[in-house]
């Protein structure tokens, strides 16, 4: 027998205010033709004024939970994926814990940028088979509008906030790839990197936020070359193939890279998740996002083997194959 980490639920939160790629054009020289062919962005939610990356993440958690038909005092564990949290501490995840009523277990933030999710899902997955937690609420939860720097075209168009949650349960699988829940993770970063996306502004080098710097182009080369191999890697480890996969659930920066990443592993466009028209990236929100969403189109459903797939600032990737 081998200890399985297996959802039990999904859910997500996106601010109400949506902005157009139209928006746009009144104030920066660029177009909605630009965004939408160069990333198959259409438009992404903004947080309102006072909206927190936590509240985000408490009205993700609670869909979760509701959708895993789980009390929040069930659960043994939090972990947030976040590089907006709302203060430089305490966590978010902590935030979380004391808005849902939770009073025992622990919970904590991870940081690995667009990655995020995938971290946080190879970390929970590894304290649920440590047996340091049965029940642990995975979130990611950004609001990147805060960091963004609105005169520069191009970042400031490609990203949105929002928030999504799974709930993991410890179960008995059999040991083989039929088994519901994680089978496999793969994590990679490289530090040489650091200067193609970055924030300039932190606690101790500057005392403020700062604002998002990324060289787009370098990165896209990167995220196109580094995203099929980790999944590769991921799938190799759980001893399945391309050929297995009913849903590739990518990071959602750019559809480009998305369908790029899918060509690599002979997986057809109509096996891929796509919110990134109504999302634009939101870093390590966009995978639970899209599980979520893919869960209540209809797309993704028990049984099915699922590839995640993201690549972010360090530069940090990795992949996560998972039966749903
Ligand atoms: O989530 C973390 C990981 N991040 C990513 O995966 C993002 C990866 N990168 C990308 O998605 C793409 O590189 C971008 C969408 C950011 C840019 O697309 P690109 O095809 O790589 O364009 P580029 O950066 O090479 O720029 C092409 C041209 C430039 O003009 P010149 O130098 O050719 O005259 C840019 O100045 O497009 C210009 N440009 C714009 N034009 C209109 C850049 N931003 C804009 C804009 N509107 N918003």
């Amino acid at each position: 027998m081998t200890l399985r980490s297996v959802v039990r639920g999904a859910g997500h939160y996106l601010p109400r205010r949506v902005v157009p790629n139209a928006e746009f054009e009144a104030r920066l020289d660029t177009t909605d033709e630009w965004i939408r062919s160069r990333s198959g962005i259409e438009r992404r939610h903004f947080a309102a004024e006072g909206e927190t990356t936590s509240d985000l993440a408490v009205a993700a958690a609670a869909a979760a939970l509701a959708d895993a038909g789980m009390q929040a005092d069930e659960i043994d564990a939090i972990v947030v994926a976040t590089s907006t949290p709302d203060l430089t501490f305490p966590s978010v995840a902590t935030m979380v814990q004391g808005r849902l009523g939770m009073t025992r277990g622990f919970a904590f933030d991870v940081q690995a940028v667009c990655a995020g999710f995938v971290f946080a899902l190879a970390n929970a997955d590894a304290l649920i088979r440590a047996g340091q937690a049965r029940r642990v609420l995975v979130i990611g939860a950004e609001t990147f509008s805060r960091i963004l720097d609105w005169t520069d075209r191009g970042t400031c168009v490609l990203f949105g906030d929002g928030a999504g949650a799974l709930v993991l349960e410890a179960a008995e699988g059999a040991g083989t790839t039929d088994d519901r829940g994680i089978l496999a993770t793969d994590l990679n970063s490289d530090g040489r990197h650091k200067d193609l996306l970055y924030v300039d502004g932190g606690v101790s080098a500057t005392g403020s936020a700062g604002q998002l710097r990324m060289q787009g182009n370098a990165v896209f080369r990167h995220a196109v070359e580094k995203l099929a191999d980790t999944a590769h890697r991921a799938l190799d480890k759980a001893g399945l193939s391309g050929a297995d996969v009913d849903w590739i659930v990518p990071h959602q920066a750019n559809l480009r890279i998305i369908t790029a990443t899918a060509q690599r592993m002979q997986v057809p466009m109509d096996r891929v998740v796509v919110t990134v028209q109504d999302h634009g990236n939101t870093s390590a929100a966009s995978i639970p996002l899209a599980l979520s969403v893919g869960k209540q189109r209809g797309q993704i459903k028990p049984g099915d083997l699922v590839v995640t797939e993201a690549i972010g600032g360090g530069l940090a990737w990795g992949a996560v194959v998972l039966r749903w």
